[in-house]
Formats: C-alpha cells, structure tokens, sequence
C-alpha cells in the first residue's frame, strides 16, 4: 500500500523521452517495495478512452480542427479518470499515468492555439479536481527526442509511418518542451524535472527517490490529521 488514499503519478515529456522505460522501471521498484501499481496511459486507458485514441492518433479527427481534438482528449480523459484512476486510488493503489493533463495543456493548449479559457473549461469538466500527486516532466531537447522516436517507429513499426503528431517539426516539439517546463516552474509543488538524456537507471533511482519522498509526505500528511483528502 502506499497511502491509504493511494498515489497518482503522471508522466510527460515529448516523444522519445523515454517515458514507457520509466513507468517500467518504476512500476518494478514499487512492486517490489509491496505497493500495488496500475500503469495506464492517454489517450486511452480505459476501453471508451482506447476507442478515442484510435480516432485521435489515426488522424481521423484532424479534419475536423484542433477545438474537436481538445475535446476528445478531453472525454477521453474523463473517462479514464472514471473508470480507472480514480477507483485505483479508492483502493489505495499506486497509479502510474504516461500523460495526462499537461499534455493537452501544452499540445492543444501551447502548440494547437486552444484559447486559454476554452483549455480551462475542458480541464474543469474532465478532471474534475482529480490532479497528480506528483507529475515527473523527462526533459529532453526536441533534437535528440524526436530522433530516438524515428529509431523507435522504425525498428517497432517496420515499414509504418510515425503517428500523425510525431510527424510535426522541430520547432513546435521545441515548443512544446518549453511548454512542459513552463509548467513545471508555475507548479513546483507537484512537477519534478528530470533530465533525460541521462543514463536510464540513473534517472530511475532518481525518479524512485522522488516518490519516495511523496509517499512519505503524504503518510506523514495524513498522521497529522488527514489532511491529505482528496478535493
Ligand atoms: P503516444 O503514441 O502515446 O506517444 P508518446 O510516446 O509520445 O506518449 O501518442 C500520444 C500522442 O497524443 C502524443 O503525440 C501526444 C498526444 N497528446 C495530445 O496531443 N494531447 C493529450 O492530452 C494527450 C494525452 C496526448
């Protein structure tokens, strides 16, 4: 167990970052630990938001503008957030999310012009007030990220082309990388920034001491009068 409320994680980063390694890795140190993990992903995660993802990712949404888009991964992401996070942490358990919010804040919010109050309209209706505990942002220049995806989707996916997000140039991944970081220096309580160009078990003991020192926060939070309900 990790709390008795459990612990929300989310991953973001551009392409190639190395994100699903991480989640793996992290996934195994806290199962080892004894704590109960469920790793999920977005867009996806639950059998609606998995339907979603094939109309977003397929490119079959593209036609009809980037406002259709945000929305999806909205509803996607709600849910997802009903049907698997949130029961997870009712059970105490430690959930392990590759993207989630941030990611649409930055995609569809920073690269795709969504009008700010529009992003915040569609963040209130699909979370609700449900945010991660503690948000790990693996920060890589676009360069190198978007180099290990074209080795990636060649070696993965022979003779398939990358999705349709991973085809967008250097510049709006650049973008996007500031994007994520400009968050991550609006909301230091929750997002840690992990430089991921470093050797992947170091960035994993480096990511598993960070939780660490959130589950125990958050156990000492709720030894000192439970303030670590959930809003
Ligand atoms: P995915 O295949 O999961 O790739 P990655 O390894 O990059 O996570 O693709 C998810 C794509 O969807 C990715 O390009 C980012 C994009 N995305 C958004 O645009 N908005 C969102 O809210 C989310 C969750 C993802």
């Amino acid at each position: 167990m990790a709390t008795a409320r459990g612990l929300f994680v989310s991953f973001e980063g551009g392409e190639g970052a190395g994100k699903s390694t991480q989640i793996r890795l992290l996934a195994e140190n806290l199962r080892a630990a004894g704590h109960t993990v469920v790793t999920t992903r977005e867009p996806g995660g639950s059998p609606g938001a998995e339907a979603l993802r094939h109309v977003l990712l397929s490119g079959a949404a593209e036609a009809f503008g980037v406002r259709m888009e945000a929305l999806l991964f909205a509803a996607a992401r709600a849910d997802h957030l009903d049907c698997v996070i949130r029961p997870a942490l009712a059970r105490g358990e430690v959930v392990l999310c590759d993207r989630f919010v941030d990611s649409s804040r930055v995609y569809q919010g920073v690269t795709g012009n969504i009008e700010p109050p529009l992003m915040a309209a569609l963040e209130r209706v699909s979370i609700g007030g449900t945010m991660p505990d503690v948000t790990l942002v693996l920060d890589l220049p676009a360069e190198i990220g978007l180099q290990r995806a074209r080795r990636r989707a060649g070696e993965e996916t022979e003779g398939a082309s990358p999705d349709r997000f991973e085809k967008e140039k250097l510049e709006i991944h650049e973008k996007r990388r500031q994007g994520f970081l400009d968050i991550a220096s609006r909301e230091p309580d929750r997002c840690r920034v992990l430089d991921a160009s470093l050797d992947k078990g170091r960035i994993a003991r480096d990511i598993l001491a960070e939780v660490q020192l959130v589950i125990a926060r958050l156990q000492g939070s709720r030894h000192d009068g439970g303030q670590a309900a959930r809003p």
